[in-house]
């Protein structure tokens, strides 16, 4: 089982048989705060922040920014942190542009994006947001309409390219390939900018997205090609970002181990702009990079009671407290997790187990034919790397609350998001 432990945060040791993560007791935490919880590990999320600092300052010659995805996890304190580590924060739409705001998030440092921006949405961007990344004419059409109605200024609007090639991750985390709904190729692109440039709007950068959760670094050169071209015919001048987003990934499975390195993707990136860049003679862009996960995943454990085990038809199902309600990336995306037992029994033979959660769908499996050892009603399951697309994809289905988080750090446990309770889900009764 020694072999799960690197899927665990930096903190996480096995003292007196039991796993503990940043000196703290699960068990305890556990009676304390219920299950399902969700842990993250401060020293975890500090690691990758302080990985993409120095990469990115290390093989940058000019301005560079880290932008935290928000859309990965968010709440006020992740937001608080972000800051602090110096990046911004990427919110889609109103309610995290919310999120942000009430966190402090300066203007400054707060980036929007989105594919269907309603006028909620931008208006909120004008008086929150230091950038808007526009999606589409019509989103820029809508931005000169409400320009006569808002009293702030209009943020500086990126483009989003899609540069019709994909990254190899499953079929729903792609974002890049042609057949995409996000952004506009580059034809159109030239189109929009004529339209900023017409209409006097602040068009200053060029990003693209091309998925999420890749581990090949190498789609990433022909978009980057993609997008130097354009800024090339555009003549984008001194002073222009540009943003080939996020969406570098993480192991979730010891089959899938080591983790993909942040350096790779970084140096990646930035050598090959830089080449670009000195190819076509163009001046050296703000360069940006967007990840979510890759600065949260690992830092998240989530933490679940065993209600039942049984065997059924030749399969040993394991059945937990919360499932694809607060982790809907098996059902999602077939994504393979592993886990550990917080109490680690020696001796025993590995079997295979499916765990399952308490909804009423036969997809809610979280993991399948996982070989785990002794297993027994009452434990309590630790399942690494949840830190990202779990609380921020989770539903109230079936009437589940959503669960608590909490942030561990030197043997003490701070609660950064509450647990819902049943007063949450009738507070929208009618
Ligand atoms: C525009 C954009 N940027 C960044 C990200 C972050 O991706 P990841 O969390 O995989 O790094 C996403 C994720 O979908 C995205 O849509």
């Amino acid at each position: 089982m020694e072999t799960r432990l690197p899927l665990f945060p930096v903190t996480t040791k096995i003292e007196s048989g039991k796993l503990t993560i940043a000196g703290c007791d699960l068990g305890e935490l556990a009676r304390e705060h219920g299950t399902p919880l969700y842990l993250y590990d401060r020293a975890e999320l500090d690691r990758p922040a302080s990985l993409y600092r120095r990469y990115m300052s290390e093989s940058w010659p000019g301005n560079w920014s880290v932008t935290y995805a928000g859309k990965a996890f968010l709440c006020g304190w992740i937001a608080r942190w972000a800051c602090e580590q110096g990046f911004h924060v990427d919110c889609t739409g109103l309610g995290e542009i919310a999120i942000a705001v009430h966190a402090g998030v300066p203007r400054e440092q707060v980036l929007v994006h989105g594919v269907n921006k309603s006028d909620e949405d931008l208006l909120a961007a004008f008086e929150h947001a230091g950038t808007i990344v526009v999606d589409n004419l019509s989103e820029l059409k809508r931005i000169v309409r409400l320009r006569e109605t808002s009293k702030f200024p209009i943020p500086n609007l990126w483009i989003r390219l899609l540069p019709g090639l994909a990254v190899d991750t499953h079929t729903y985390t792609q974002t890049g390939h042609s057949e995409s709904k996000f952004g506009l190729g580059p034809q159109d692109f030239v189109q929009a900018v004529a339209f900023c440039r017409e209409n006097k709007l602040p068009f200053n950068g060029i990003h693209f997205h091309q998925g999420s959760q890749f581990h090949d670094p190498a789609p990433l050169g022909p978009a980057i090609d993609s997008a130097l071209d354009l800024a090339l015919e555009l003549g984008m001048g001194d002073e222009w970002h540009l943003s080939p987003g996020g969406g570098w990934g993480v192991s979730y499975h010891e089959d899938d181990l080591p983790h993909p390195s942040i350096e790779t993707y970084v140096h990646f990136v930035t050598t090959k702009v830089r080449e670009g860049v000195l190819a076509r003679g163009l001046s050296t862009p703000h360069l940006h990079v967007e990840p979510g996960r890759s600065l949260v995943a690992r830092a998240g454990v989530a933490l679940y009671r065993v209600g039942t085990v049984k065997q059924s038809a030749g399969r040993r199902w394991v059945l937990i407290d919360g499932g694809m309600a607060d982790n809907p990336r098996h059902a999602l995306y077939g994504a393979r997790y592993s886990a550990l037992t917080v109490e680690q029994r020696q001796g025993g033979t590995l079997q295979p187990v499916w765990v399952a959660g308490p909804f009423c769908e036969s997809g809610d499996v979280i993991i399948e034919n996982l070989p785990m050892g002794d297993i027994h009603e009452d434990d309590l399951l630790a399942v690494p790397v949840c830190g990202a697309y779990h609380l921020s994809m989770s539903s109230n289905y079936n009437g589940a609350r959503r669960p608590a988080a909490l942030l561990l750090e030197n043997g003490r446990a701070k609660m950064i998001l509450a647990r819902e309770t049943t007063q949450h889900l009738l507070a929208r009764e009618t």
